[in-house]
């Protein structure tokens, strides 16, 4: 180590997060309105155009060809030209309609998931089970979730489009969105609406697994922190405290650590990548981050420290521990 040098993870850009592929009702409703718009809208250019190069060919002004009879207003042109639109556009408001029921149908009573937007980073609490993570949400496949969306500073905006409309993360003013998957499967999401520097760096990774797995993940969060029990885990859990990391991240099971500002570190190395998706999840990224949060990632809110290469071992290692 020393070098600095570190790799930004290709492996989130290999999830799969296109609209074109809905893998959920609500993502599918809105994928079949799409493409019977696009249908109308391409038989509606096929018609206008047609009949436009038809009258330029067919009617063209020939030489020593008289004027053509001149006449204004055509009642049947007119109501037709009033009553065929009319009808196109009552056609799509009606799909619009039953779109709109099937992608985002009224919240339940209370929420399943509560995602709050932080710069830069995704807060997910179930408050059923009292689960708390980052970045990286784990819903049974086959389950539709009431997700309410919170934010902790400015706007930001949830969206991963394979499962789910686009939706704005308001400070104050809670939204809500339904958020399924048909299969297990991980789909890739991102903060849709700018929110400051690293506002492409707000990835949301969903993980969709089958209920039974998903319960087993469920109760492996809920666990405390994995106790810091060799020499150098306990070197870096000293450094956790001393070194401020305790004033903003949460380590459950860790006296003193409560903290709700930054990422919940409780199960830390659990999750696929760090910095909301700069970089993929080693020990060896662990190292970097830690060492330095702001060539990474710059504009975040973790400051860099200027650790000596012996305490980002400890810290790193400590961190790396917390499965
Ligand atoms: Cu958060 Cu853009």
């Amino acid at each position: 180590m020393g070098s600095g040098q570190f790799a930004v993870t290709m492996q989130i850009l290999a999830y799969s997060s296109s609209v074109l592929q809905p893998q959920s009702p609500e993502a599918k409703a809105i994928f079949d309105l799409g493409i019977v718009s696009l249908i109308v809208f391409v038989l509606i250019w096929i018609v206008v155009s047609g009949g436009i190069l038809y009258a330029i060919f067919r009617f063209r002004g020939r030489s020593g060809e008289a004027d053509p009879e001149q006449y204004a207003g055509n009642k049947k042109v007119e109501i037709a030209w009033t009553i065929i639109p009319f009808v196109i556009v009552l056609f799509l408001f009606v799909l619009t309609l039953q779109a709109m029921n099937r992608a985002d149908p009224p919240p339940a009573s209370s929420p399943d998931l509560v995602v709050t937007g932080h710069q830069f980073w995704w807060q997910a609490d179930y408050p059923a089970s009292g689960v708390t993570t980052a970045n990286e949400i784990h819903i049974p496949a086959g389950k539709p979730l009431c997700v309410r969306l919170e934010s902790q500073d400015v706007l930001h905006e949830f969206w991963v489009p394979q499962l789910t409309r686009k939706m704005t993360n308001v400070p104050g003013q809670p939204n809500y969105i339904w958020l399924e998957a048909d299969k297990p499967g991980t789909y890739l999401g991102q903060c849709s609406e700018f929110c400051g520097t690293q506002h492409a760096w707000m990835r949301i990774v969903v993980i969709a697994e089958e209920p039974a797995q998903f319960e087993q993940w469920q109760q492996a969060q809920l666990r405390p922190a994995q106790a810091a029990v060799t020499d150098l885990t306990r070197k870096g859990l000293a450094l956790f405290r001393t070194q401020t990391c305790i004033s903003c991240h949460g380590i459950k099971g860790v006296p003193g650590a409560n903290a709700r500002v930054a990422p919940d570190l409780t199960h830390v190395a659990s999750r696929r990548q760090l910095a909301a998706g700069v970089l993929e999840n080693t020990p060896e990224n662990m190292r970097h981050w830690v060492n330095k949060p702001q060539t990474i990632k710059p504009g975040s809110l973790m400051p860099d420290f200027y650790l000596k290469d012996q305490e980002i071992d400890q810290l790193a290692g400590y961190l790396s521990s917390l499965r």
